[in-house]
């Protein structure tokens, strides 16, 4: 590996972490406000449309879309030299390498489809308001909901395995002990996220 192969690999890794999973904890707070009422997910969307469009554009540009370009971009990059040695090796270590690839391929199509959709064509231009009751129609559809279940799960999955690799790449889970704490650590908030993230989804066709 080159030293600028190097370095684009650890902008790719510490993008993943902040500003992409940061911004993907914060998507997950807001949207999962529905659990307190849909008139509560109205207040947030409401305070969110509040911010200037300058402000917000830029501050979407520069800290979740071009994050998020190069993440993606140069993560299928990596995906596609990866080796998933699953077949060699069954052990536990490998299903998880193996689905980290296969979350990061849905949560590509899935965030083209999602952002395409409801920031760009109902939002940027103009074909709907975003609210509990254009969620409510669009995720009664059970195509729509189950494709939006595995959506939120990969990305979640993704995620948190991610926090568990980035700990190991960074130097910071050094030795079998620590990579096994942190593992159990980044399994719990995967699944305490998909909890709350499933829940939320369902609020929303409740
Ligand atoms: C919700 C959006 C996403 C988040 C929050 C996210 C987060 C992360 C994190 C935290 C890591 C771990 C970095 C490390 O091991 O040092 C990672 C790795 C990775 N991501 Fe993503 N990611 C997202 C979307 C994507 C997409 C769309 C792709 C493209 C297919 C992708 C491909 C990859 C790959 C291949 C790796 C492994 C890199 C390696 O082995 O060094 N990610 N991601």
């Amino acid at each position: 590996m080159s030293n600028t192969d190097f370095y684009i690999r650890r902008l790719h890794s510490i993008c993943g972490v902040a500003p992409i999973g940061v911004f993907l904890l914060e998507h997950i707070f807001s949207f999962s406000t529905v659990l307190a009422g849909p008139e509560v997910f109205d207040a947030t969307v409401a305070h969110l449309a509040s911010i200037p469009l300058p402000v917000l554009l830029t501050l979407e540009t520069v800290f979740i879309f071009i994050p998020l370009l190069f993440h993606g971009i140069y993560g299928a990059y990596i995906a596609l030299q990866a080796k998933n040695n699953i077949a060699q090796y069954g052990y536990s270590r490998n299903w998880q390498f193996y689905l980290q690839r296969m979350s990061a391929w849905y949560t590509f199509a899935f965030l083209i489809w999602h952002v395409g959709y409801l920031r760009i064509y109902i939002k940027a231009m103009g074909n709907g308001e975003i609210g509990y009751a254009l969620l409510h129609t669009y995720l009664s559809n059970p195509v729509v909901f189950v494709l939006y279940a595995i959506g939120v799960l990969a990305a979640i999955y993704h995620f948190t395995n991610g926090l568990f690799t980035f700990c190991i790449t960074w130097g910071i889970a050094v030795g079998p002990r620590a990579q096994s704490m942190v593992n159990k650590a980044a399994w719990a908030l995967c699944i305490l996220l998909s909890v709350v993230g499933l829940v939320a989804l369902s609020a929303y066709v409740a």
